[in-house]
């Protein structure tokens, strides 16, 4: 059965540790990630963005896959379908259809609206037994001519979001989305230790998860980051495989241009992957 994430992440939050958000994209990802997970005892949060939802045929399709499979693979472990950076009509479309956990990102409206909106779907949220992720708009990052570095949020705004009563708060540290260039800034952590003091117990969200060396993880963890997201860097491993795979000429010996074949590797390489995150972030054995 699909959870809230609100009870595993208020336990990461105080048994300083970090539930990772792996985003899926079919049902290979989804498979390997819940058979990591369970493989672990760790508790995982499936993300889904609104682009990977229109590619899985729609909220309602993966709400039925993630059900069944947890049915069918005897899941255990504590599992939450979360919608990744949705937009309001998306997050409204994820509670309809059966999602446990929603992120409304209005991190790019004025503050007043992003409260506004948020604070509406707290109430909606809390009703249907959902957690609610929300994000804080975002200051310029540049520094001394650093190019690169992410967008930093304004504690301030971030305690008025906490406020709300959102179950968790993703907030800019000078993360970013996909690869780090080589000159990244690196995270700020004198900023996340700011929001962290003012939002006291809010488990804190760190985005961009892919590429994030190990010494800063564990540090932002240290600092109050109870949830990271990571995407790309399954799609790398998976990709890496399929790559190998190919190139090998596997695909052309015998029967190897079967999917179940031809798609195996990537798998075994998105389980790796998930697995060296939870290692890392401490989730293993916590389910
Ligand atoms: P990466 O793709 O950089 O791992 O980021 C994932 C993420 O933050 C999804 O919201």
């Amino acid at each position: 059965m699909l959870v809230s994430a609100k009870e595993m992440l208020n336990k990461a939050k105080a048994g300083k540790y970090a539930v990772g958000q792996f985003n899926i994209n079919n049902l290979e990802w989804t498979k390997a990630i819940l058979l990591t997970a369970e493989e672990l005892k760790s508790p995982v949060i499936l993300g889904v963005s609104e682009g990977a939802g229109k590619y899985m045929c729609g909220y309602t399709t993966i709400v039925g896959m993630v059900n069944g499979m947890i049915n069918e693979l005897g899941i255990t472990v504590p599992v939450a379908l979360h919608l990744d950076h949705g937009s309001y009509e998306g997050a409204k479309k994820c509670i309809e259809a059966g999602f446990s956990s929603i992120m409304f990102d209005g991190s790019h409206y004025p503050i007043e609206e992003n409260l506004a909106k948020t604070k509406e779907l707290v109430g909606i949220c809390e009703e249907k037994g959902l957690s609610l992720e929300a994000e804080v708009g975002a200051i310029g990052g540049e520094e001394d001519g650093v190019v690169g570095g992410g967008e930093v949020a304004d504690p301030e705004e971030c305690k008025m979001i906490a406020d709300l009563g959102v179950t968790m708060l993703a907030a800019g540290i000078g993360n970013i989305h996909g690869k780090y260039p080589a000159n990244w800034a690196g995270l700020n952590f004198e900023v996340l230790a700011k929001i962290s003091e003012k939002t006291e117990t809010m488990p804190l969200v760190l985005h961009g998860g892919t590429g994030i060396p190990a010494d800063m993880i564990k540090k932002a963890i240290s600092l109050g980051v109870s949830k990271i997201n990571v995407n790309t860097e399954c799609q790398l491993a998976f990709a890496a495989a399929t790559r190998e795979y190919v190139e090998a000429g596997k695909d052309l010996e015998g029967k190897g241009f079967d999917p179940r074949k031809l798609l195996a590797p990537g798998v075994e390489a998105i389980k790796a992957t998930v697995k060296e995150k939870m290692e890392l972030f401490g989730s293993v054995g916590k389910a």
